[in-house]
């Protein structure tokens, strides 16, 4: 039993469908394309430009509470476009615990990917590296797109910088910074990441 009176259970269950509302409305405000089928555990924070698009396919989970995934996360799921014309877009099935996902350009994440605890994908630098151009706005800072395939499982606090490309299959390792592109069914670990061995479709 708990303040509420209620068993643990029942208390989790309720939890669940209070944020999972909440959580869906705070999209649909934003103007985020979050599929019915989406399931949403705790309140994402979410903030999308004009003209810009947020999509969030079937069946994806969105877990932004420590009580829903066994590692915890540091601060509810982050779902951002940075400017104009920016697409942030998460694939049938795929489930994501924490993190931030910040596009300028394009982030595309395929289908039944599994991004661990606090995993950091920026297609962006957000700043020029020249001090002297850091106040003229995007025209100095470097984006390019980063586009995920499908099935792939990026450990917890990872990070995925601009223009990575990462392959059907692949695998990053808890703590990798990935900084240049990843071959389908490899699997790559470190800083900067680099391949430790790959995996054949259907082997562990
Ligand atoms: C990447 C990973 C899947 C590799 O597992 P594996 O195939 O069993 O690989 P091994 O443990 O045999 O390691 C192979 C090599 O990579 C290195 N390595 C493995 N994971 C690493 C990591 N995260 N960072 C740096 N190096 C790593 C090992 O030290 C080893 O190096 P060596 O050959 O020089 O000894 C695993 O280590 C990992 O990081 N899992 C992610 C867990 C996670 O975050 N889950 C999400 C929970 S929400």
């Amino acid at each position: 039993m708990n303040w509420l009176g209620l068993p643990a259970r029942a208390e989790d269950k309720l939890a669940q469908v209070v944020t999972d509302a909440l959580g869906r409305r705070r999209l649909r405000h934003a103007g985020v394309e979050v599929s019915t089928r989406a399931r949403l555990m705790g309140l994402p924070i979410v903030s999308r430009c004009d003209d810009s698009r947020i999509m969030i396919g079937d069946d994806v989970v969105l877990c932004s509470h420590s009580r829903w995934t066994a590692l915890g996360v540091a601060h509810p799921v982050v779902l951002r476009t940075l400017r104009a014309g920016a697409l942030l877009a998460i694939g049938r099935g795929t489930g994501i615990s924490g993190g931030s996902f910040c596009a300028a350009v394009s982030i595309r994440i395929g289908e039944r990917c599994l991004l661990g605890a606090d995993v950091l994908i920026a297609d962006t630098d957000f700043h020029a590296l020249d001090p002297a151009c850091r106040e003229t706005g995007w025209d100095d800072i470097a984006c390019a797109p980063i586009d995920i395939g499908d099935d792939v499982f990026i450990g917890a606090r990872a990070v995925i910088l601009k223009g990575v490309r990462i392959g059907d299959g692949a695998v990053v390792g808890a703590g990798a910074v990935v900084t240049r592109s990843v071959p389908a069914h490899a699997v790559v670990a470190g800083n900067p990441a680099a391949i430790v061995r790959s995996r054949e479709r259907g082997t562990p």
